[in-house]
């Protein structure tokens, strides 16, 4: 009995889903220790990138949005939003270094968040809705690791709580290019090109934790 029991979580723990999600939601629960784990299709090391995703919350603490853990760089892309200064501000890492985005806290709805980043110059942006913050330059010549462990909810090095996100999370993309803030908001997602590596409608993901799907 015992034994069946703990190869049937096995099992169960192994399941990675791959469905379209359009219309879903991730749900996370307001307590304990929960996260989803993504499968990208991408698997040499990256020089541009873009991801985008709708999150909505009442947290007033620090939570993790997105995590993307390589071999060599356990932050070598993170956004993080921490209420521990003055003002909540958005915080992304980049190749283990930290970019601040101040930005007032707005009434409660679903937000679209999106970063993109470029080798080349190390220009970084930070897209809150129709709203851009001042670009930035981080890590100019880095190169993103490949095999990266991607989370959402939670970061890949602290699956133990205290920055647990709580609420929803959707429509969740990543490309392997830089991709202009305005064709991020005139355009859908999902009709971008080039093919995203991480793709709502095509999502290869796994439920650890009390996360429900909706
Ligand atoms: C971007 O992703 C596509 C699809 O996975 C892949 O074919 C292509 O080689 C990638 N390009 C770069 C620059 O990594
Ligand atoms: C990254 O973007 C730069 C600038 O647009 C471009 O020159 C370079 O070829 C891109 N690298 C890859 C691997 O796509
Ligand atoms: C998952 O959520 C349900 C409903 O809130 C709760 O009853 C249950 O204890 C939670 N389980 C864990 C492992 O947190």
């Amino acid at each position: 009995m015992w034994v069946f029991h703990l190869l049937f979580l096995t099992l169960l723990s192994a399941v990675r889903a791959q469905e379209d999600l359009r219309g879903r939601s991730f749900v996370f629960p307001q307590e304990g220790v929960a996260h989803i784990s993504l499968t990208s299709a991408q698997e040499e090391p990256l020089q541009n990138f873009t991801v985008c995703l709708r999150s909505f919350t009442n947290l007033l603490q620090d939570h993790a949005l997105f995590s993307y853990a390589t071999k060599e760089q356990e932050r070598d892309i993170v956004i993080y939003k921490t209420y521990w200064r003055k003002d909540p501000q958005y915080v992304v890492y980049i190749g283990g270094e930290e970019v601040d985005f101040r930005v007032p806290d707005s009434f409660l709805m679903w937000k679209s968040i999106c970063v993109t980043w470029e080798s080349e110059t190390g220009v970084i942006t930070l897209g809150i809705g129709s709203y851009d913050l001042a670009r930035r330059v981080v890590q100019k010549g880095y190169c993103i690791g490949p095999d990266a462990v991607i989370m959402l909810g939670e970061v890949a090095w602290r699956t133990s709580g205290g920055d647990a996100f709580s609420g929803e999370i959707k429509d969740v993309y990543m490309w392997n290019a830089t991709i202009p803030m305005g064709d991020l908001r005139s355009t859908t997602w999902e009709s971008l090109s080039p093919s995203p590596i991480i793709n709502w409608r095509n999502l290869q993901y796994k439920i650890e934790g009390n996360v429900t799907l909706v």
